[in-house]
């Protein structure tokens, strides 16, 4: 099949490239030029595992295309996935200005009937508004323009993998000719027809995917439902972790204990700093204000969104605890995206850590594997080194707040010898406590004795 990615962002990317190498013929589009430059010349944007060697194997094959001409990219194909973002406005309220710029633009270029697949993020009844705006400005009434949406349940960091291998995929179509396109769009992923470079033919063998066919409002609801959920498991194991510190109990054997109850799942139990990134904080936003709009009041979510901003004061109040002072203080924080395997901060309780700490007159060194470039923009003032044991040098505390592997796997032996203090105050949970305390760190975590 021949398709059209409005939106060369993360989203955009991925989708583009999965579909391709599942065999479709994929034309990609973006306003910004210098993007569709930089992919035209083989570098990839953004930082996502396996992405580059999709892309590139993609291009090889003749089945992807960059232009930057919106309407060549329009024309192309009869299917189009608009990939552009949905940032929120300082209400919360998601801004769906990028969406409506895109549906005039399809609907005044077009020459012929197009389903047009909302692939962003995008609160509830947003379909119906994109319906409405294709026909509004069509240039010519006997086009016809279907609308379906396709919510992306990709994480960043093993998006490509989460693209090939899905739990479910979701299409929301208002007729049968929709979702008929829709299974060919998707047939080569369910029947596992493309060359997967996570697993490399090793895939894992067991249950296919699932491809759920609803109204569109329902699978717009399906999105914004799924990811505050898991922010709300998230922030209930942090309110468990407090009550745990208070009453003396361990959040991990509590956790771990909850999660094997299949009713509840072993995931999205881990304590520490919080959700951060761009997708649980503003859709949980968008979310309360969508209910708001519709008269329902999502206290819960709130409660959920107030616990997850707790979470760095209640780390500050470690801080304070164990270092006393910290105007002067060397502290090293080990960690700057907003979770392991990316270099995306938006929203990273780690940058927030570091604004406290430079406010409270602290002299900051930073360490992340792929995220100090982005950071440096946002905080000259703080000295960067990739190697964490630079970071470690003369440190009178290290803070670690994203949970990558090289953290994980740090030699605290080594490290122990370089500080100036032997104290870790850990976000993230990384770390056996007793292993810590064995090699003379003072140590302290979320919820653990
Ligand atoms: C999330 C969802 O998991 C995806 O299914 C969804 O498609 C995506 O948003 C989206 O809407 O595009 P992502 O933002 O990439 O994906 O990140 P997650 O892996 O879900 O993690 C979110 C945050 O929660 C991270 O800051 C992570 O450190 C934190 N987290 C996660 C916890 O604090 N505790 C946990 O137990 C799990």
């Amino acid at each position: 099949m021949r398709l059209t990615v409005i939106g060369c962002g993360y989203v955009g990317l991925v989708t583009g490239a999965c579909l391709a190498a599942a065999g479709h013929e994929v034309h990609c589009t973006d306003i910004d030029e210098k993007r569709i430059d930089m992919l035209k010349a083989g570098k990839v944007p953004i930082y996502e595992e396996h992405l580059d060697e999709v892309l590139k194997h993609a291009v090889a094959e003749k089945k992807i295309f960059y232009t930057a001409d919106t309407s060549e990219a329009i024309r192309a194909t009869d299917v189009i996935f608009i990939c552009v973002g949905t940032p929120p406005k300082e209400s919360g309220e998601a801004d769906l200005s990028a969406i409506d710029h895109v549906a005039r633009e399809i609907a005044t270029q077009a020459r012929g009937p197009k389903l047009v697949v909302e692939k962003s993020t995008v609160p509830a009844l947003t379909g119906i508004q994109l319906q409405k705006a294709l026909s509004a400005y069509s240039r010519n009434g006997d086009i016809k323009f279907q609308v379906a949406s396709n919510p992306e349940f990709l994480r960043e960091g093993t998006a490509v993998g989460d693209f090939f291998h899905p739990d479910r995929i979701v299409v929301g179509v208002e007729n049968e000719k929709s979702a008929a396109v829709m299974r060919e769009v998707y047939a080569p992923i369910l029947e596992r027809k493309f060359h997967c470079p996570v697993h490399r033919g090793k895939c894992p063998t067991g249950n296919s995917a699932e491809l759920l066919i609803t109204t569109i409002n329902s699978a717009e609801l399906i999105k914004h439902a799924s990811n505050s959920f898991l922010a709300l498991k998230i922030s209930y194991a942090n309110v468990i972790s407090d009550l745990c510190e208070r009453i003396g109990a361990d959040v991990e054997q509590v956790t771990h204990a909850m999660g094997l109850d299949p009713r509840i799942g072993t995931q999205f139990l881990k304590a520490g700093l919080g959700f951060g990134g761009f997708c649980f904080p503003k859709d949980i936003q968008a979310f309360i204000h969508l209910a708001g709009t519709v008269g329902v009041d999502f206290e819960m979510l709130r409660a959920a969104e107030k616990v997850n901003k707790q979470r760095i004061d209640r780390y500050f109040e470690k801080i304070h605890k164990a270092l006393w002072v910290i105007r002067g203080k060397r502290v090293a924080v080990l960690g700057l995206a907003f979770k392991a395997n990316t270099d995306d901060i938006r929203f990273a309780p780690a940058l927030e850590v570091v604004r406290r700490l430079l406010d409270e007159g602290a002299e900051v060194l930073a360490s992340d594997p792929e995220a100090i470039s982005k950071t440096k923009a946002v905080f000259p003032a703080v000295r960067y080194h990739e190697d964490p044991y630079e970071t470690l040098k003369g440190a009178d505390a290290a803070l670690v707040c994203t949970e990558w592997k090289l953290f994980r796997e740090l030699d605290w032996e080594r490290a122990r010898k370089l500080m100036a203090r032997r104290l870790v105050i850990d976000g993230r949970n990384l770390y056996s406590p007793k292993a810590m305390q064995d090699l003379g760190f003072e140590y302290y975590s979320f919820g653990r004795p």
